[in-house]
């Protein structure tokens, strides 16, 4: 018998890693309830997400928001274009993301790192999310388009309120809190903008900005294009912190070894990427006809692409459910997406990611949940409001 799934209905919504693993054995190409296709295997992902017979569903995503800023945003931000706007943002921010350009952020990331685990020293418990997690990519993002960080709460604020109104099941609240974020922060960012016009510098939205006068972008689309940084590197990098560090309290074991074994870092961020990714689904729609198995997917359906079941399949992964932190192919976890739409923050996020832990792992001993992590609420964002920790400062 068929399963068909229904990605609103309640077991959707906390990341539904067991229901997806159902899937990869018994399914992996699954009808949606509302007409959509469900994918989950690794090679199927990885094909929908690098074939040009697939592209983003720009008008879906777009038509879901009310009328207003928010539906402003979602029109004009890459994460729902593709070519050839998408093209046109891509070229304008990705000279801002080169290999060089990411690693002369070390020092800065490395000092950011210290000072937050320096404020954690002064107690011996506290809150994982809000102590570090969170103001990490901030900070961050913030130093990188040379913005004052004194606003980090209208960003932080604005962003999750934007971030949480994306999810394919966003009540009327979140939709309004949505609109109210994107309201202060395009208005707020102009006028950052407009400022930076007068005394440009070496910073991202001074490069945006000069892409304006190149005629690249209009002045609406790089205050959109911030916008769209603020979000898509924030959040998602304060998950791959929160669910790296309660991976690692769940497997005391693999704490251990990191801790013997710091040269291990950058292969644990990948698999931690691979074992509760931040994003667990992406949308994408056929360009034109196609077959996967028996399904014949027409032009124009739906697909919802598991992220974190392709992460799991035991057909790319040996032993998927095991966190393996010296795994030889960890890096082919699909949590940054692939090809032309893969994530233009990626480099920066596993910087961010392999200096959080090396630093965690050296200053902090005993680290352990103090109580149970408060989950959010989603089907396509998997992480963390708060993550009550205790530790012993080890140095
Ligand atoms: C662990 C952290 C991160 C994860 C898991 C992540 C994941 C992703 C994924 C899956 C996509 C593709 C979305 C789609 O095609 O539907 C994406 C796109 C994007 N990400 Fe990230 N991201 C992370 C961090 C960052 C950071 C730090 C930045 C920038 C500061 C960033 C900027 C972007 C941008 C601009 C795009 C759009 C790329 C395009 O459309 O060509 N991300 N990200």
């Amino acid at each position: 018998m068929t399963i068909t799934v229904d990605p609103t209905a309640p077991e959707f919504r906390y990341g539904a890693i067991g229901l997806f693993s159902r899937l990869l054995r018994e399914q992996p190409v699954t009808p949606l309830a509302d007409g959509g296709v469900l994918l989950c295997r690794h090679a199927d992902v990885a094909w929908a997400l690098t074939s040009h017979d697939v592209r983003r569903p720009t008008e879906w995503s777009v038509g879901r928001k009310p009328e207003g800023p928010f539906r402003d945003f979602g029109r004009n931000n890459m994460i729902s274009m593709n070519p050839p706007d998408h093209t046109r943002f891509r070229h304008a921010i990705m000279p801002a993301f080169s290999r060089k350009r990411v690693e002369a952020l070390t020092d800065f990331v490395d000092r950011t790192c210290e000072a937050l685990i320096g404020r954690m020293r002064e107690r011996d418990s506290g809150d994982f999310i809000a102590d570090f997690a969170m103001p990490l990519p901030v900070t961050v993002i913030c130093h990188m388009l040379g913005i004052p960080t004194e606003e980090e709460n209208l960003l932080r604020e604005g962003s999750g309120a934007m971030l949480a109104g994306l999810e394919i099941v966003a009540t009327p609240e979140e939709f309004a809190r949505a609109t109210a974020g994107a309201t202060a922060l395009f208005d707020y960012l102009s006028a950052v903008v407009r400022a930076r016009e007068q005394s440009p510098g070496d910073d991202l939205l001074s490069l945006l900005v000069r892409n304006e006068r190149e005629h690249k972008l209009t002045r609406d689309e790089v205050v959109w294009a911030i916008i769209t940084l603020l979000i898509a590197g924030h959040e998602t990098t304060t998950h791959l912190l929160g669910n790296g560090l309660l991976a690692l309290m769940r497997h005391p074991e693999a704490m251990r070894r990191l801790r013997e074994e710091p040269g291990l870092t950058e292969n644990a961020v990948e698999e931690f990427l691979r074992y509760d990714p931040p994003l667990y689904v992406l949308f994408r729609q056929a360009a034109r006809d196609v077959r996967i198995d028996d399904t014949a997917i027409a032009e124009g359906t739906h697909l919802m692409l598991s992220i974190a079941a392709a992460n799991r399949d035991p057909l790319h992964f040996e032993s998927p459910d095991v966190l393996d932190l010296g795994r030889a192919n960890a890096r082919d976890n699909l949590s940054f997406a692939a090809g032309r739409y893969l994530c233009a923050g990626h480099a920066l996020a596993r910087l961010e990611g392999r200096i959080a832990f090396q630093k965690l792992m050296s200053r902090l001993a005993d680290i352990r949940p103090a109580r149970d992590p408060a989950p959010r609420e989603g089907v396509m964002f998997k992480g963390y409001h708060d993550m009550p920790v205790s530790y012993r400062w080890a140095g």
